[in-house]
């Protein structure tokens, strides 16, 4: 930099603090007389006994009246009438970098073990605005998962943005868990949000396991934690992943659950004095939602692949936040409880899924083979009761006896364990194999 514009530089630094004192406290949310700041920037309170001060980070939330009104990041008690805030005059930010790769960081970018971060990282903004849509190159290449379902029947494109709809435990984590450990995408990011603590382990060592977590970075934000925080972990996530792909990397990304960031969101609403809409969701849900999942997807540097999991209560695809989710991405997979039970993992139900991108980025072959396997599918699926209860004559229907010669392999081929890893290629061609036999 040239001294001329150094002395510029100088000359336009904002040389004041600028304070405030607690004035109250009403649940979550902490009013304060002061400082000068803006909704989103980052404050720090100072708490605690004169001798023992510490200092809490908080987020401008919203105003009232004369009133700053602030939102701790982690749960206070000494916190007491005049306690000094102080503003930063920014938004939040995290610190992003290649030596991040490996690390399981909290939402203000951490590590969870309390190690220090490596040297040579950048500080990256959380709250950054989608692409613009001209700019965006439109999906034009497929992307290894390395699940054979995936891959074959719902190919998946780089940069495609994807929501995986699920109960409890039909197998949302161990998937994400294959997928990260067998895609051929650069670098996984991995946000586990409002999961319990164990879950959160459960899934690191074991999901994941140490070759999954070497090529990822996994931001965890638990249940337990405060919404902002709960929050914060979906755009910092979020955020880590959009520097990597400014590098040029095609990065995965992997949202375990986007519906506990709405949950989060629709409690922070509701304590800023927010009208409860649909199911209790507040209009800040359904204007958050859209902001944080158009911000993946491709840019002119590189892409982020997207995998967004929603929490669907018995099968009610119309819940409003799955209902928002659906309608954003470019594609839904769903995991079937009835598949779970009946032990066909990974319980994704075909039929009812489907990859928006896939027609554009396949091989016609290919997509011949796949649109006959869901055919046979769902002559069988439609004539499964009837076939199960003997009520159906063999002979009666020639669809139906080919759907009946096909199904024990189709089963075969949909079932993958969890350590079996394979690549698309390797999937594509067992599917037109499978195609070829005639059943
Ligand atoms: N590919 C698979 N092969 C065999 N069993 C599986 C597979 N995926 C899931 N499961 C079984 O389902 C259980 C729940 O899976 P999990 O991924 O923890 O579900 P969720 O994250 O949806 O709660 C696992 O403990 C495992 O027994
Ligand atoms: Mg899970």
């Amino acid at each position: 930099m040239k001294a001329i514009e150094l002395l510029n530089e100088i000359h336009n630094i904002d040389s004041y603090k600028r304070f405030g004192k607690v004035a109250r406290v009403v649940g979550l949310m902490i009013e304060s007389q002061g400082p000068e700041a803006s909704i989103g920037d980052v404050c720090h309170i100072y708490v605690g006994s004169s001798k023992k001060q510490r200092k809490v980070t908080a987020e401008v939330v919203g105003f009232r009246d004369e009133f700053v009104i602030l939102m701790p990041f982690t749960n206070i008690n000494d916190i007491s009438p005049g306690s000094i805030v102080e503003a930063t005059s920014k938004p939040l930010q995290v610190k992003v970098g290649s030596g991040l790769i490996g690390k399981v960081v909290d939402s203000l970018g951490l590590p969870l073990d309390g190690s220090l971060l490596p040297k040579g990282l950048s500080s990256v903004g959380t709250d950054q605005s989608p692409p613009n849509p001209m700019d965006r190159p439109t999906i034009e290449e497929s992307i290894d998962v390395g699940v054979r379902v995936i891959d074959s029947l719902l190919t998946v494109g780089k940069g495609q943005r994807v929501g995986i709809f699920a109960g409890s435990g039909v197998g949302k984590s161990t998937l994400l868990g294959m997928i990260a450990r067998n895609t051929t995408a650069d670098l996984n990011v991995i946000a586990l949000i409002g999961e319990r603590g164990r879950e959160v382990k459960e899934f690191i060592e074991r999901d994941l396991g140490p070759e999954g977590l070497k090529r990822s970075i996994v931001v965890v934000a638990t249940s337990d934690q405060p919404a902002l925080m709960r929050i914060k972990g979906a755009y910092t996530a979020t955020a880590i992943a959009e520097y990597f792909r400014d590098k040029g990397l095609n990065v995965m990304l992997m949202m375990d659950s986007v519906t506990r960031v709405a949950m989060a969101q629709r409690e922070i609403g509701l304590a800023v004095g927010e009208p409860p809409t649909t199911k209790g969701y507040t209009p800040s849900v359904f204007a958050t939602l859209p902001k944080l999942l158009e911000r993946t997807g491709t840019n002119q540097h590189g892409t982020i692949t997207a995998f967004y999991t929603v929490l669907v209560d018995g099968d009610d695809m119309n819940e409003p936040i799955a209902d928002t989710v659906r309608g954003i991405l470019d594609g839904h997979f769903v995991l079937d409880r009835q598949l779970a039970n009946k032990g066909q993992f990974p319980a994704i139900n075909v039929l009812k899924s489907i990859s928006r991108v896939m027609n554009h980025i396949v091989a016609t072959e290919h997509k011949i083979s796949a649109e006959k396997l869901r055919e046979l599918l769902s002559t069988y699926i439609n004539s499964e009761d009837l076939i199960n209860i003997g009520a159906y004559k063999r002979g009666s229907s020639r669809e139906i006896d080919e759907a009946i010669r096909y199904y024990p392999k189709i089963i075969s081929f949909l079932k993958q364990g969890t350590h079996e890893s394979i690549s698309r290629d390797e999937s594509i061609e067992m599917l037109k194999a499978l195609i070829g036999t005639g059943g």
